[in-house]
C-alpha cells in the first residue's frame, strides 16, 4: 500500500511539474518562437544561384567535421519551408528566427509570403557566420574595415526587399563564438588560428585577430543600426538588435579572486559587445589584460557605437564555475586569445557537477543561471529589452528512435528554464520579451555535424529527412495553447 502511495504520489508530482508554466507566467504580448540559421537547416548550396560561402570552404578542408558530413542538404528547409512553417504554427509558436543567407538573398521573397499568411512572425538574423567566401577572398572579410560598408550596404538591401515584412532585425549572430572559434581557436570558418604554430590553421594570429574581427563586428553592426534609424525606421517601424551569447558564470568560491575571475569572465564574452553598444567602451578588465591588442574606442567611435541597439538578443544554454587562473600557464603556452581572461573555468565544485549534461560536453543544465544572467543584464545595463533568441538541448543521435521521441530531459530543461525566466520578470522586474527555442528541428550543427539533435521535432536523415514530433512538442503545444483555460491547472491543486 504504501508503495503504491509513493507511486501515486511520485505521478502526480510529475503531472503537476510538468504542468508548471504556460503562457499566464508570462506578461501580455510575450513571443515564443523557434530559432535556426540559413547555414544549418536550408542546404540546396548550390541552388537558386547561391554564391559560396565560408563554410562551403571550410567543410572541405580535412578533419574539421566530426562525422564528416556536410550541410550540402541539412534539413532542406530550402524547398520544404512551406511545411516546416505550417508545423511551427501547429505548435502554436509566434514567430520564427531565421537567418538571411548573405549569399543568396532573393529567394526569401517566398518564404516571407508564406510566413505572412500563416502569422508566423519573422525575425531575421542577417549574419549567422556565412560569409561570401568571395569577400574572405579578396580582402580578408571581418579582419579588413571594409567589411563595415559592405555589411551595411548589404543589410540595407535587406531593409529595402523585407523591411515592410520584418519588424525584427538581428544584425549578428554570436559574435563572441565567431571571433573566438573563427579566428582564435580555428575550428570554424573561417578557421584562422596560430595556437599550436600552423599545424592546426595555415594562417591566423590567436592573440590579435579574435579583436580585430569583433570590432569590425561592432562598427558593422552600429552601421546598419544607424541606416535603418536613418531611412527605414519611420517608415517601416521595425527594431535592429544583436544577439549575443553568454553563459552565466558562477564564482568556484567566496573569495574576492574567484568573484573578480566571475565578473572578468562575463566581460570577455557578453561586455566584449555589450558594454561597447550599451556604456561606450570595451569593459576595463579587457583594456587592462589585452591592452594594445584591444582596438581603441576613441569618442567618436564610441558615439557611434554607444546606444546603437532597440533590443538585445541574447543565446543562452548553460552556466559553469568560474576561477583565478593564478599561473597564466595556458597564456604562456598557447599565446591565445581565450585565456586574456585569466580565468579558469569549470563545470565541477568539490568534486560535484554544477548540473546534468546534455549530449554536447558543454552543455550542463543549470535553469536558474538563466535568472542571473537576466538579473545582471538589468542591473549592470539599465534594463535593456532583452529577448532570448536560443535556448535548448541536444540528444546524442545515435540513441533509438524510440528514446529519441521520449524527450522528457528536454521538457524539463524548458520548463525549468522557462520558470526561471518568468521568476526573473516577474519577481526581479526584468524585461525579457521572448524566448526562442533552439530548435525547431534537429540539424546540421556546425563542427559536429549530425551527431547531436536539438530539434523539437525529429528528423529522420536515413528516410527522406521526415519529421517526426517528439513528446516536447506535444508540451509546447499544451504550454502555448493554455492562453486563457487556467482553471485547468488550477483544478488539479
Ligand atoms: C553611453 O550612453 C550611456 C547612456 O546614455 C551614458 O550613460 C554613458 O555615459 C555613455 N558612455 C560614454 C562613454 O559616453
Ligand atoms: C529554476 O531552476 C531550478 C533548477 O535549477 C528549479 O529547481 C526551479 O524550480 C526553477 N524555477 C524557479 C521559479 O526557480
Ligand atoms: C521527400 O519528401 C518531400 C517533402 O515532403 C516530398 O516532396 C518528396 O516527394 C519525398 N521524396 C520521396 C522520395 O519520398
Amino acid at each position: 500500500m504504501k508503495i503504491v502511495i509513493s507511486i501515486v504520489l511520485y505521478l502526480t508530482c510529475i503531472f503537476l511539474k510538468s504542468e508548471s508554466i504556460s503562457r499566464d507566467d508570462f506578461p501580455e504580448g510575450f513571443t515564443f518562437g523557434t530559432a535556426s540559421s540559413a547555414y544549418q537547416f536550408e542546404g540546396a548550396v548550390d541552388e537558386g544561384n547561391k554564391g559560396l560561402s565560408i563554410w562551403d570552404a571550410f567543410i572541405k578542408l580535412p578533419g574539421r567535421i566530426v562525422d564528416f558530413s556536410n550541410a550540402n542538404t541539412a534539413v532542406d528547409q530550402y524547398h520544404r519551408f512551406k511545411s516546416d512553417i505550417d508545423l511551427m504554427k501547429d505548435l502554436g509558436m509566434d514567430a520564427y528566427r531565421f537567418s538571411i543567407s548573405w549569399s543568396r538573398i532573393f529567394q526569401m521573397e517566398q518564404e516571407f509570403q508564406i510566413q505572412k499568411e500563416s502569422r508566423v512572425q519573422p525575425y531575421a538574423t542577417l549574419y549567422h557566420w556565412d560569409l561570401p567566401l568571395v569577400l574572405q577572398e579578396t580582402y580578408g572579410g571581418f579582419l579588413n574595415n571594409q567589411i563595415v560598408k559592405d555589411f551595411e550596404h548589404y543589410a540595407v538591401t535587406c531593409f529595402k526587399a523585407f523591411g515592410d515584412r520584418v519588424k525584427h532585425w538581428i544584425t549578428f549572430n554570436e559574435p563572441r563564438g565567431f571571433a573566438i572559434e573563427g579566428y582564435d581557436l580555428g575550428i570554424q570558418a573561417p578557421g584562422r588560428c596560430s595556437i599550436v604554430g600552423h599545424l592546426l590553421c595555415k594562417e591566423g594570429k590567436s592573440s590579435v585577430e579574435p579583436y580585430i574581427v569583433a570590432h569590425n563586428i561592432l562598427l558593422s553592426h552600429a552601421a546598419a543600426y544607424h541606416s535603418y534609424h536613418r531611412n527605414f525606421k519611420e517608415s517601416q517601424g521595425g527594431q535592429v538588435g544583436i544577439t549575443l551569447d553568454a553563459k552565466w558564470y558562477e564564482p568556484m568560491s567566496d573569495c574576492d579572486e574567484d568573484r573578480d575571475a566571475a565578473s572578468r569572465a562575463i566581460d570577455f564574452s557578453l561586455g566584449w559587445f555589450l558594454d561597447p553598444l550599451l556604456l561606450g567602451n570595451y569593459p576595463l578588465s579587457m583594456q587592462k589584460l589585452v591592452a594594445e591588442r584591444l582596438p581603441e574606442i576613441n569618442p567618436q567611435v564610441s558615439e557611434v557605437l554607444n546606444g546603437s541597439l532597440d533590443f538585445l538578443g541574447i543565446n543562452h544554454y548553460t552556466t559553469l564555475y568560474a576561477r583565478n587562473d593564478r599561473t597564466r600557464f595556458r597564456k604562456l603556452i598557447l599565446q591565445d586569445a581565450s585565456s586574456d581572461s585569466a580565468v579558469i573555468t569549470s563545470a565541477y565544485r568539490h568534486g560535484v557537477a554544477i548540473g546534468e549534461r546534455a549530449a554536447s560536453l558543454w552543455l550542463r543544465i543549470v535553469p536558474w543561471g538563466i535568472r542571473k544572467l537576466a538579473r545582471y543584464i538589468k542591473e549592470k545595463y539599465g534594463n535593456p529589452v532583452v529577448i532570448i533568441t536560443e535556448n535548448g538541448m541536444d540528444d546524442r543521435s545515435h540513441i533509438s528512435l524510440k528514446r529519441a521521441l521520449n524527450d522528457h530531459k528536454r521538457i524539463d530543461f524548458h520548463r525549468d528554464y522557462l520558470s526561471n525566466l518568468s521568476a526573473a520578470i516577474r519577481q526581479d522586474n526584468c524585461d525579457v520579451r521572448g524566448y526562442f527555442a533552439w530548435s525547431l528541428l534537429d540539424n546540421w550543427e556546425w563542427n559536429m555535424g549530425y551527431t547531436v539533435r536539438f530539434g523539437l521535432y525529429y528528423v529522420d536523415f536515413k528516410n527522406n529527412l521526415t519529421r517526426i514530433p517528439k513528446s516536447s512538442v506535444q508540451w509546447f503545444k499544451d504550454i502555448l495553447g493554455s492562453n486563457t483555460d487556467t482553471n485547468h491547472r488550477t483544478s488539479l491543486l
